[in-house]
């Protein structure tokens, strides 16, 4: 798979087929993705693989945490800024409308969206799972470093046949997953990531989210 096309068919996939990821699939790809370049080559990202029946634990424990604690237990960072201004609050609004109309939910049923929601908290049914951690001590040039560490592993992921969402909702459980993760408190939850074989039969796969065009995002300067 070129470049190309891994960029292009990579997408949030939130359907996946119970089919177990190859644990050296998951190694080549981690493997290959700490190549991602860093400032100062600090390499801020630290990862945690979690499957098998680790994983089904967390997936129980969260059953009982989204039950207990539906709100989560506030997140360390803001996932969005306070105020969102056009145009990122009117794209967040119709990536959500695209989606839930796929899944042919209403707007004004909201049981049915949040019990949609909760699904991230079963990492989608994926059959692994991954974390981001970081270091408090980093700031937003080392955050951007994440990013590029996880575009990596997605569109590696992608020359495997595998799938991913990243999923920065668990920030919202900062003290569940520290725990269960065992995470030492001088570091802090970034993002979590499904990873499986998406489920091609399921209404979701055929949502491809709209980009605003190259022209308006993009200024060509002397070319
Ligand atoms: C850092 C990050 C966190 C995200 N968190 C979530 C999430 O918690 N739940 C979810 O369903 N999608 C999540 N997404 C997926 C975005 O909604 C998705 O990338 C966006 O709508 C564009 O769609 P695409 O990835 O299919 O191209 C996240 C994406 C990124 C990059």
């Amino acid at each position: 798979m070129n470049v190309y096309d891994a960029v292009a068919s990579r997408r949030s996939v939130r359907e996946f087929l119970d089919r177990p990821v190859p644990p050296d699939a998951i190694r080549r790809v981690l493997q290959t993705a700490l190549r991602a370049p860093s400032g100062g080559n600090l390499q801020p990202w630290h990862l945690h693989v979690v499957g098998g029946e680790r994983l089904d634990a967390l997936k129980a424990l969260m059953r009982t945490r989204v039950q207990e604690t539906p709100g989560g237990e506030g997140s360390e960072y803001d996932i969005y800024p306070r105020e969102l201004v056009a145009p990122y609050r009117d794209r967040r609004f119709a990536v959500g409308e695209a989606m839930y109309a796929r899944l042919g939910i209403p707007r004004e049923d909201k049981a049915a969206r949040l019990k949609w929601f909760a699904r991230n908290f079963q990492f989608f049914d994926a059959p692994l799972a991954l974390f981001c951690t970081v270091d408090r001590r980093m700031g937003p040039p080392q955050w951007s470093d994440l990013g590029m560490m996880l575009q990596n592993v997605m569109l590696l992921l992608r020359a495997e046949g595998l799938d991913s969402c990243p999923q920065e909702c668990w920030a919202i459980y900062p003290q569940t997953i520290g725990k269960f993760i065992d995470l030492p408190p001088e570091r802090m939850l970034f993002t979590g990531m499904a990873i499986g074989y998406a489920n091609r039969d399921k209404p979701l796969d055929t949502l491809v989210t709209e980009r605003a065009p190259l022209d308006d995002v993009a200024e060509f300067i002397g070319i």
